[in-house]
């Protein structure tokens, strides 16, 4: 299936109108992109009359009451609508979130969705996150000991050390967040990006790791940490209420301190 990269929003002309039934008294619009490889057609957005009063509360509840009602050709992907598999991940009201815990009640007028911006889009709403999830598996997001495993019992924190997970561990891999960093749409083949690296300060920072020096050495490069230029559009997107930019300042206060 070929993909498609986004274009600028204004590019994309409106398609058609799905109008609510005669009988529904509190109508919103929801104005939804479209793009379908095998259709040969560019992007497009369709605009749907909810029916607020027969769908759910939430934004995703939306896309499925369009989905299930109007219609069943709109894509898109979802699995726990509770903000813990991150899949719902889209751009909304011009700001990328969850659909699943974004309260339809919160966005006053109409409510534009697209998918994750910067990114191959597959179909509609879906887009291809192979080299984000490549990208995280490059800074091989595991334990890693030299030392011998404890014969009788695991290896233990104290619970000073494991606070210094909180915030970090929480990571869904949304890609709000690199999806929404400027560096990250200039850079994205070099630089890793605020998940990546909030995930690779989730293992410098685990006091059971004993790569910590392998890691480090690892991000020093001019591209793969350095493009970040702190303008915080990350930590402002997370869903999870996590701060990538404070994750990534942290990555850098280490290198400066190893070398000094
Ligand atoms: S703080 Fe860094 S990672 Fe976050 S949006 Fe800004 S440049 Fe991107
Ligand atoms: S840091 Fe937040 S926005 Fe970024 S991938 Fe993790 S949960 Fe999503
Ligand atoms: S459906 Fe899982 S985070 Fe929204």
């Amino acid at each position: 299936m070929a993909a498609f990269t986004l274009p600028a929003h204004s590019v994309v002309k409106p398609g058609k109108l799905w109008k609510a039934s005669a009988a529904a008294t509190r109508v919103k619009k929801f104005i939804i992109y479209r793009y379908d490889p095998e259709g040969n057609q560019n992007p497009r957005t369709d605009t749907y009359e909810v029916d607020l009063d027969a769908c759910g509360a939430m934004v995703l509840d939306a896309l499925l009451y369009i989905k299930n009602t109007m219609d069943s050709t709109l894509t898109l992907r979802r699995s726990c609508r509770e903000g813990i598999c991150g899949s719902c991940a889209m751009n909304i009201a011009g700001r990328n979130t969850l659909a699943c815990t974004k309260a339809i009640a919160d966005i006053a007028g109409e409510v534009t969705i697209y998918p994750l911006p910067h990114q191959p889009v597959i179909k509609d709403l879906v887009c291809d996150l192979t080299h984000f999830y490549a990208q995280y598996a490059s800074i091989e997001p595991w334990m890693k000991t030299d030392s011998a495993t404890p014969p009788d019992k695991e290896r233990l924190q104290s619970k000073a050390e494991r606070d210094q997970l909180d915030g970090l561990y929480e990571c869904i891999l949304c890609a709000c967040c690199s999806t929404s960093c400027p560096s990250y749409w200039w850079n994205s083949e070099r630089y890793l990006g605020p998940a990546a690296l909030l995930n690779a300060y989730r293992w410098i920072s685990d006091s059971r790791d004993e790569a910590t020096g392998e890691r480090l050495d690892a991000l020093e490069d001019p591209f793969k940490l350095y493009r970040c230029h702190t303008i915080m559009n990350c930590t402002d997107a997370c869903p999870k209420d996590l701060n990538p930019a404070r994750a990534i300042a942290g990555i850098k206060q280490l290198m400066i301190k190893r070398k000094m």
